[in-house]
């Protein structure tokens, strides 16, 4: 049966070709927990060809959210750029191009307090790491920082490509010095010094592709402070259970935390890491 619904789930034919290339690059092991998790979560009666056909549709939509990767609305950021190159610092156009992204377009009324409440802690920094950022830095304007580094970390090439080409409309008008590296957080990397880590909604997905990914990657981090969020509800809409942060918690000490609608936020020291 796995066999098959990866099978699929890699079938599907309306992904765009980026979103089928990752798609088809992921192979069983990458797969088979995420089919997991949502089977145990979900129960779906595999028998039942409707069931079915919403299994595959829910798996694909959790892939989204683990790699961005079913992300029908790259044409449309990409037109949004072009109107930003002409009006750099026009704040709708920002909001419109993070709602682009699931996961910015959930905190999107939200991003100013989010950052007030973040900086009051951590201070204001010069150096800021957004590891799996997804498109996470177009939200820069809503942080009232000025003259900082900004380095982005994305597995998506075409992530990459988008915000390579937002920090150099933005560089001079927000006075950042942005840059995207593309990474694969499962495999081992080399990380530059920053003030301040963010990590959004990103390591419940990369713990469950690897265990103890979460405690490796904090590690070797160089940084003083993390900002680590989780979201509160799953993808298929049901409330997160938060003892599923139990694994977290242990890592983690002395975390200065705070709710959003949808998510938790975790602020760390980074010499408070286990
Ligand atoms: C749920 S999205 C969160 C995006 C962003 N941090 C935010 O909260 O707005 C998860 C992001 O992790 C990235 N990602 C998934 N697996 C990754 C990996 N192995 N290495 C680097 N990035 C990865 C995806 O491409 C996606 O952009």
């Amino acid at each position: 049966m796995f066999n098959k619904i990866i099978l699929d789930i890699k079938r599907e034919k309306s992904y765009s070709n980026v979103s089928n290339r990752i798609i088809q690059s992921l192979d069983n092991k990458t797969l088979t927990p995420i089919i997991e998790s949502y089977l145990k979560e979900i129960k779906p009666n595999l028998n039942s060809k409707k069931e079915y056909t919403k299994t595959i549709k829910e798996i694909r939509k959790n892939l989204e959210g683990v790699y961005g990767a079913f992300n029908p609305e790259i044409k449309k950021r990409n037109k949004i750029l072009r109107l930003l190159k002409k009006d750099s610092m026009n704040i709708e156009l920002h909001k419109r191009i993070l709602s682009t992204h699931l996961s910015s377009r959930e905190r999107l009324a939200e991003y100013p307090e989010i950052y007030k409440r973040i900086f009051e802690t951590t201070g204001k920094p010069k150096i800021i790491l957004d590891i799996a950022s997804g498109i996470n830095p177009v939200s820069i304007p809503f942080m009232n920082l000025d003259k900082i580094e900004y380095i982005a970390v994305e597995i998506n090439r075409e992530d990459i490509k988008f915000l390579e080409e937002y920090f150099s409309i933005i560089k001079d008008k927000y006075n950042v010095n942005g840059k995207a590296l593309q990474k694969n957080l499962i495999e081992k990397n080399n990380f530059p010094e920053s003030d301040v880590c963010f990590i959004f909604k990103a390591l419940d997905n990369l713990e469950t592709l690897r265990t103890n990914i979460t405690r490796h990657l904090l590690k070797s981090i160089p940084t003083k402070y993390f900002v680590i969020s989780f979201p509160t509800k799953t993808l298929y809409k049901k409330r997160l259970n938060i003892k599923r942060l139990a694994w977290f918690n242990k890592l983690v000490k002395q975390p200065i935390k705070f709710n959003t609608k949808n998510e938790i936020f975790y602020i760390v020291k980074k010499e408070n890491v286990y």
